[in-house]
């Protein structure tokens, strides 16, 4: 059976795209933080995407970054309040024509005033007004973050469809860590986007436990070179990333990773070299997992041998590079298979696995991915062409998602937190 996966989940605004140009009409909300400079950066990512950015910032946000500032930024007048431009009904029409409104940051005072539906100012009122995804990301000092009245408002603005991120963990205005920071702006927009796509950020996997391996692994010559490969770690992160807006408790066990990859927010990183500590990681955490997901592309091979100091060119040296012997590393999506049919691990833990596939003349990479699926007893595959520059460190993303009960969900080429989205929307309904 194939599934074709609706890119839409949430009702599509009522109205069409603005004059301007051929991008979205994006509504950058800015509320009063001292990361309100951060949201200079988010203007720009959705400016240089090409949409049509409007600010609208709090009173209190003017007291950290000017008006002249977001007007520069986004090429369009900035007011806070609702009686500017009053003949242009400007408290109906910005939240109206919205196709997305982010709010970064959101303070604890702008959460408790969108959750009582106020309409006080400009932003407050845009909000009320909108029919398009509300995505907050909040930041602000620990303590405020977990009050309970907080806490509270955020579950009633998520029970209604708001989109309230997970504040990072780190360095916040003073010297204080915790969770509370706002993420990097390019995660927010990256998330934003996502919730714009359909991407859910339901709570629908709270209380679950999810470990995910994600980049490459580095098989070691000796201390200064390594066997490895292209994995970037990002279809990983980003389905890390979403599992822990979706209220799972997640664990990365990360490879080698792109150096501009964040921390997603509310996730917890292992970091691993070879596959060999992979493996030990993978064992370490599995039997606690509801969900694994093994995203992370493992070396099957390692030098047999690794010179403990640098091989310097020489005779000796140069005869061990020029022929390097490999041997077999432990398959760890097939040993946490073979577990759980032994009992080792509990038995309703759900599976899942990557597969990278070029294809042949003779065997098309989705046949490849089948006997894959069966071959490696998981519940699901994921698989993906590869070559030619396709997935490798690409923001994008597509393939074909095999259950072992024969099912097959086309996920049509997406951003990698969309198609994480996809995916996960597949392989909750199996976890008990
Ligand atoms: N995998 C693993 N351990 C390995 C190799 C792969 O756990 N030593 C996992 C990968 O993380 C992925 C899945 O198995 O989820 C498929 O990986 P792939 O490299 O396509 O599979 P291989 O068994 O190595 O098959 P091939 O011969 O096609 O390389």
């Amino acid at each position: 059976m194939r599934i074709a996966i609706n890119a839409h989940n949430h009702t599509p605004p009522s109205h069409t795209a603005t004059t301007l140009g051929s991008g979205r009409n994006i509504v950058v909300g800015v509320a009063g933080g001292i990361a309100a400079y951060k949201a200079c950066h988010l203007i720009r990512d959705f400016k240089e995407a090409g949409d049509i950015v409007r600010v609208v910032p709090t009173e209190a946000a003017l007291q950290f970054v000017g008006k002249a500032t977001f007007e520069a930024l986004s090429g369009n007048p900035v007011s806070t309040t609702v009686f500017d431009a009053v003949d242009e009904v400007r408290h109906v029409h910005v939240g109206q024509q919205a196709d997305l409104i982010v709010v970064a940051p959101a303070t604890a005072d702008l959460i408790a005033r969108v959750t009582h539906g106020r309409a006080d100012d400009l932003l407050a009122a845009t909000i009320l007004m909108a029919t398009c995804p509300v995505v907050l990301a909040p930041a602000m000092h620990t303590e405020m973050w977990e009050n309970k009245a907080t806490q509270a408002n955020v579950d009633i603005l998520r029970s209604r469809g708001i989109v309230v991120l997970e504040p990072a963990h780190g360095r916040l205005t003073g010297t204080d860590t915790g969770p509370g920071r706002l993420p990097e702006p390019s995660q927010i927009a990256t998330l934003a986007r996502a919730a714009m796509e359909g991407v859910l950020f339901d709570r629908s996997l709270e209380g679950k436990k999810i470990l995910i391996t994600a980049g490459g692994t580095r098989e070691a010559l000796d201390p200064v070179r390594f066997l490895g490969n292209h994995s970037s770690g990002r279809q990983g992160f980003a389905l890390a990333e979403i599992a822990a807006h979706r209220g799972a408790e997640v664990t990365i066990i990360a490879g080698s990773i792109d150096n501009d990859l964040h921390t997603p927010s509310g996730a917890r990183i292992i970091n691993v070299s070879s596959a060999r500590e992979m493996y030990t990681e993978v064992h370490r955490h599995v039997s606690e997992s509801d969900l694994v997901i093994m995203a992370a592309a493992v070396a099957d091979f390692r030098p047999a041998h690794q010179a403990e100091s640098k091989m310097k060119k020489g005779s000796e040296a140069q005869q061990a590079l020029e022929r390097i012997e490999l041997i077999e590393n432990p398959d760890i999506l097939r040993a946490i298979t073979t577990a759980r049919a032994t009992g080792e691990i509990p038995s309703d833990l759900v599976v899942v696995g990557f597969a990278a596939e070029t294809g042949d003349e003779n065997t098309s990479a989705l046949e490849f991915a089948r006997i894959k699926l069966t071959k490696k007893d998981a519940d699901f595959l994921m698989c993906n062409e590869v070559g030619e520059g396709k997935v490798f460190g690409q923001p994008k993303n597509s393939g074909f998602l095999l259950s072992r009960t024969g099912e097959i969900t086309e996920i049509e080429t997406a951003d990698k937190h969309v198609v994480a989205g996809r995916i996960l929307d597949v392989v909750t309904q199996k976890i008990r």
